[in-house]
């Protein structure tokens, strides 16, 4: 295909309990402004789709600020609605689960129960491709953030949600995954194919994410 739109989904997500308290996860975003950063200098029209981070956008990309997963998958199908050739690559971590409830103001301390319930969040790629089957103009790329049998989830992952690959990353290895810059990541492909790659700065990954996104 041509030079698709390249549209990031990056840092974490927050699921609000209340105004001022929410579940979420220790992602920066670095991971993905580094590969909007990438895919800007080599020409792609750029869109950031941000949860809340505290890092500036890079030159020649369009960001989006969001809070929530729903309001992430809300950004990320308006940016997919032109129809226009495009990639997505998913490197936020989205929260799985939210509360089923969010107060409108302030909880006080002795209304508050020990147990949130929660529901499940939409997951944004399984949407996105369930919307748009039979796209062939639309790649998805995920990340996977591992602990345990790290290459196994990641395939495991990339064939459920029908992407082109996934960049396995064990988060428990010092300097990979979270709040870092450098990450060491795995390609993974739907075969159960794998490229390691060795670690480096989450400018380089990103380099090589854009790539082999550039080999579709
Ligand atoms: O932001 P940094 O501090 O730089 O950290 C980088 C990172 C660790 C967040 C990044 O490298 C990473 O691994 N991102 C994926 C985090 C994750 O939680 O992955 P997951 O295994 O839960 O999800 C798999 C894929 O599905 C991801 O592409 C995710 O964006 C996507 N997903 C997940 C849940 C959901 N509801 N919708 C989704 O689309």
């Amino acid at each position: 295909m041509g030079r698709p739109k390249l549209i990031v989904t990056a840092g974490p997500t927050r699921e609000h309990i209340d105004p001022v308290r929410f579940i979420s996860n220790p992602s920066t975003g670095k991971m993905g402004f580094a590969v909007a950063r990438a895919a800007a200098k080599r020409g792609f029209e750029t869109v950031l789709i941000a949860g809340p981070v505290s890092l500036s956008t890079p030159a020649g990309v369009r960001r989006v600020d969001v809070v929530s997963a729903r309001q992430m998958l809300d950004a990320a199908v308006r940016e997919l609605e032109s129809g226009t050739p495009a990639v997505l690559v998913a490197t936020a971590a989205v929260a799985d689960w939210r509360p089923a409830v969010c107060a409108a103001s302030k909880l006080k301390k002795r209304d508050m129960k020990p147990v949130i319930r929660l529901v499940r969040n939409p997951d944004i790629l399984k949407h996105v491709r369930g919307l748009y089957p039979d796209r062939d103009d639309l790649k998805l790329v995920g990340f996977a953030a591992e602990t345990d049998n790290v290459l196994a989830e990641a395939a495991r992952k990339c064939r459920e949600k029908g992407l082109e690959f996934i960049v396995a990353n064990d988060v428990t290895e010092k300097g990979c995954g979270f709040a870092v810059d450098t990450n060491r990541v795995t390609f993974v492909y739907p075969d159960g194919e794998c490229a390691a790659l060795p670690k480096t700065t989450k400018l380089r990954v990103a380099g090589r994410i854009v790539d082999e996104i550039l080999g579709f």
